[in-house]
């Protein structure tokens, strides 16, 4: 018998990692967005409530991540019958911890347990790309690919995207601390300078490519060496109070890296194991020193990525 009914989960992310702006981030499975989807007669997508840590989302599925996912989804493969989707957001807007993209994910694995012939991952990636782009204005997909197929994801392409899911070394942790504040992506990213140095570029090229192989070889060195943004960060990092003062803490505390969680404001951390609580309370000091609140987290990087939690 045909699913009628399903419910996704669709993990929280880190997009950027510091030095692949736009086309790298790693899943965060402590967080993360539900997305209910049941099928209605008609064709056509409808949203019935946004709940949760977010309730204030439109309700016009045009304007909303995951419906807009939902509506390319319905135009691409027009399935018979239509979309009726209620969404439980656990990701704060503006904080920087994919919360648009999980939603536009969510809906699409959802949707796509309603299907007869169901879609790879591939092909939902695209279908939620088009969600994303409502969001931030722009297509990029550092948060979806990492949502959707967990882990530490390098996506190369929009149009032809090619994932790769990346090893990370087992003892590695990443920390995640988010300030209680909005920061608005189309903001941090209209800020953006839209050419780079020539030596940035050099830097920054080097970085990504040690930062990439250090994960491959399991080279912690390499990892620290090469976890260090010169193009993004300089320009975002005024947007983050204290922002210095935290980085700098997490380095002292031995940290691998740190840098600021895809359009910010939330920062994460790469330690191992063994420094990773002692990362976590210097980043959280730095900010309570200037009254912020925040909440945190410990995660490995090593989840499934979005998927079917309950259906009928
Ligand atoms: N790569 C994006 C950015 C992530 O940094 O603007 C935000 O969604």
């Amino acid at each position: 018998m045909s699913v009628q009914k399903a419910t996704a989960f669709a993990p929280a992310s880190v997009g950027n990692v510091a030095i692949g702006f736009d086309i790298l981030g790693f899943s965060v499975d402590a967080l993360g967005d539900r997305v209910t989807v049941s099928r209605r007669a008609e064709p056509g997508v409808s949203i019935r409530a946004v709940r949760g840590v977010v309730g204030e989302l439109p309700l016009e599925p045009e304007k909303n991540t995951a419906g807009r996912a939902l509506l390319a989804m319905q135009e691409a493969l027009r399935p018979g019958f239509g979309f009726e989707m209620e969404i439980e957001k656990g990701i704060p807007l503006g904080s920087g911890l994919g919360g648009s993209a999980a939603s536009a994910v969510g809906a699409v694995v959802a949707a796509n347990a309603l299907l007869d012939e169901p879609c790879s991952k591939l092909e939902l990636l695209k279908f939620a790309m088009q969600g994303e782009a409502v969001a931030s204005g722009s297509l990029h997909v550092d948060n979806i690919s990492p949502s959707l197929f967990g882990g530490l994801v390098l996506t190369v392409g929009i149009d032809h995207p090619r994932v790769k899911q990346i090893p990370v070394p087992a003892e590695v942790r990443a920390i995640i601390v988010h300030p209680h504040m909005f920061l608005s992506t189309r903001q941090a990213r209209a800020i953006l300078s839209q050419s780079v140095k020539m030596s940035d570029f050099v830097w920054q090229t080097a970085n990504l490519a040690g930062f990439i192989s250090g994960c491959y070889t399991n080279d912690i060195d390499m990892l620290r060496a090469s976890f260090e943004d010169v193009v993004i960060e300089p320009q975002r990092q005024a947007l983050i109070p204290g922002f210095q003062d935290v980085r700098r803490a997490s380095m002292e505390a031995g940290a691998l890296g740190c840098s600021i969680s895809g359009a910010g404001p939330t920062l994460f951390a790469w330690a191992t194991e063994s420094h990773a609580q002692a990362v976590r309370d210097a980043m959280r000091a730095e900010f309570a020193r200037r009254s912020i609140e925040v909440d945190e987290w410990i995660v490995e990087i090593n989840s499934g990525g979005a998927r079917v939690v309950e259906s009928a």
